[in-house]
């Protein structure tokens, strides 16, 4: 988003970035009042971050003030991974899930990589164990075992390529075997399974029974009360959405992936089903732009505070940091390798 110089954030300036911002009612409704509370925060964050030589990564989830007073790259999974692996900051603060935290001490591990979020669990990360895959493995000797980013770094430990919801169909269409087992998401391996069919391979892709308990409640009822409503809305979904919202959607992909979506469209009404974090990037960064129907909250990603932010830079505690076992991570960055092999990054 912008690079980790340290500037002074006036209230004025918070709320130029925010004012456009009407999702999820009161609580992202930011007035001058509001911004110039939060400022305080913001400005002693950016100071101690500069101090400390720290970057700040934050996923478009987690809520408008860190994205728009203190993150210094806000994006997807891929694109948070990729500055994880390339930066030159001495620590890593990333406003997300542990998972992500994990990838980011996978891909760099000479850095301190802290957490702030005070519930970092994702329902698909703790949907499944390296032991439920170690049995998996026996059950499908022949098949690769392709796993999404959302898993903990055990889970990929224990798998042969990691993908991204950016990169799934580019990947799992690259790796020379038509025998997939894809985990943890059901619906994902769902939608995979058809694109792979669509886009004319003929692959057995087997999947794990994981679900996201924030995109599997969007239903086609939904879709179709919004289309009959704002007949020229555009409707973006996240493939952790049900094959059913997919199949009924314009758009499928990655929350980046969405967004630029949006950018190139011509419409000007969007529903988004996904977190309403990106919802309200739409609003922020495209005012001509709306959000129509609704979204929905992940209480993990939301878990993430400027206070715990500030918090974790000036006294970080033990549980903080991410410390992971060598062989584990060996193993798991072989399968993070493997996925940037097959997507030709
Ligand atoms: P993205 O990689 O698209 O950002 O998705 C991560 C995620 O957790 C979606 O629920
Ligand atoms: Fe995990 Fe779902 Fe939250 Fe994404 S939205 S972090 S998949 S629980």
């Amino acid at each position: 988003m912008r690079d980790t110089e340290t500037f002074y954030l006036s209230p004025e300036d918070l709320y130029q970035r925010l004012k456009h911002i009407r999702i999820g009612g009161t609580v992202c409704h930011y007035s001058l009042k509001k911004c110039e509370e939060l400022v305080v925060l913001i400005n002693e964050i950016n100071l101690l971050k500069q101090q400390k030589n720290a970057v700040i990564l934050a996923h478009s989830y987690v809520s408008p003030e860190i994205n728009y007073g203190v993150s210094d790259f806000t994006g997807d999974s891929l694109f948070l991974s990729c500055k994880a692996m390339r930066t030159q900051a001495r620590i890593i603060v990333f406003a997300a899930v542990r998972f992500m935290g994990e990838t980011a001490k996978i891909l760099n591990p000479s850095k301190t990589v802290l957490i702030p979020a005070k519930s970092a669990g994702c329902s698909l990360a703790d949907s499944i164990t390296e032991t439920q895959v170690r049995t998996l493995r026996k059950e499908f000797p022949d098949h690769t075992f392709v796993c999404y980013v959302n898993t903990s770094l055990a889970v990929k430990a224990e798998c042969d390529v990691c993908v991204t919801s950016a990169n799934v169909y580019e990947v799992v269409a690259n790796i020379p075997n038509d025998k997939i087992y894809f985990l943890p998401d059901r619906y994902m391996g769902e939608n995979l399974r058809e694109e792979m069919h669509k886009r004319g391979f003929d692959k057995d892709i087997q999947f794990f029974n994981g679900r996201c308990h924030v995109h599997e409640n969007f239903s086609p009822e939904m879709v179709f009360k919004v289309r009959t409503e704002y007949p020229h809305a555009k409707v973006l979904s996240h493939p952790e959405c049900t094959p059913r919202v997919c199949r009924s959607s314009d758009f499928v992909g990655s929350t980046s992936q969405m967004l630029a979506y949006m950018q190139e469209s011509k419409s000007e009404e969007f529903l988004m089903l996904t977190e309403c974090g990106l919802a309200a990037r739409l609003e922020a960064e495209y005012p001509g732009k709306r959000v129509v129907g609704s979204c929905a909250l992940c209480e993990y990603m939301k878990s993430n505070t400027l206070e715990d932010i500030l918090r974790v830079l000036k006294e970080p505690r033990i549980t903080d940091e991410v410390v992971i076992n060598e062989d584990l991570r060996l193993r798991a960055l072989r399968c993070i390798e493997k996925m940037f092999e097959y997507s030709g990054n």
